[in-house]
């Protein structure tokens, strides 16, 4: 089980200084992972201050090339480097903001995986494509076209863009078969069962019901996750759900 924090463009320096005080003295479970991603020039200074706490690091995005002539953008082996453990690739704010295709996610994917970091590869529909009852085709093909070489240690985050800051969620169906069909797919193509997340408006209410459902291996948050309490909660949420159940699935 993973609970991944995606900070987005939030939370300056002292922010994170504050917020990594109540870390310190919460006790972490061994049978629930957290990662967050702060904005890439906090990596460092949060990895570091971390350092006795077990969280992981990660970065919200990286490039395609290990170095060159690529003004503003981030190796993957610099992160490496760094000590992230995962990037999140392909989010979709990346695909709409910053014109980021399928093709160049498979590009950024496969150059993490390359440096040996675990991919959070995010998926999800427009609410157009959701209505038309086209999701699961457009996943399908999302999917299809951006699936690195080397994948199976990575993740699938299902994030329906019209879920993400909005407060709305699929229902718990929805999410479910939707899970289901993006473990089938992950499978035909790597022949390993992939771990996924789901991403979307999940808060401290919601969490209880996502993490019941099956298929669902974690959480990607945005928003809850930059009050640490939030945070914290979700997390709680998350090791409270693996002791009242037989569902153990082991990220490392
Ligand atoms: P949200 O964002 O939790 O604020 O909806 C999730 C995400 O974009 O990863």
């Amino acid at each position: 089980m993973l609970i991944a924090a995606n900070w987005k463009m939030n939370l300056d320096k002292q922010s994170i200084s504050e917020f990594s005080k109540f870390l310190k003295n919460f006790k972490f479970s061994k049978k629930v992972k957290a990662c967050i991603f702060p904005p890439m020039t906090y990596i460092d200074y949060l990895n570091n201050i971390i350092q006795n706490i077990p969280i992981s690091v990660g970065a919200q995005n990286c490039h395609f090339k290990f170095s060159g002539a690529y003004t503003g953008e981030v190796s993957p082996i610099f992160l490496r480097d760094i000590g992230c453990e995962y990037v999140i690739i392909g989010h979709s704010e990346r695909r709409i903001l910053n014109g980021e295709d399928n093709n160049e996610v498979k590009l950024r994917a496969q150059s993490a995986i390359d440096a040996n970091l675990k991919v959070i590869l995010c998926v999800g529909e427009s609410l157009i494509d959701r209505e038309k009852g086209n999701a699961f085709n457009f996943i399908e093909k999302q999917l299809h076209e951006s699936l690195p070489n080397g994948f199976e240690d990575s993740l699938i985050a299902y994030e329906p863009m019209w879920s993400i800051g909005t407060g709305k969620i699929p229902s718990i169906s929805e999410i479910e078969k939707m899970h289901e069909h993006i473990k089938k797919i992950a499978f035909d193509v790597s022949d390993k069962k992939i771990n996924t997340l789901y991403g979307g408006s999940v808060n401290i209410k919601n969490i209880h019901n996502i993490l019941k459902i099956k298929n669902v291996d974690g959480v990607l948050v945005g928003g809850a996750s930059l009050k640490v309490k939030d945070f914290l909660a979700i997390y709680t949420a998350a090791v409270k759900h693996l002791n009242n159940s037989s569902k153990v699935q082991e990220i490392t």
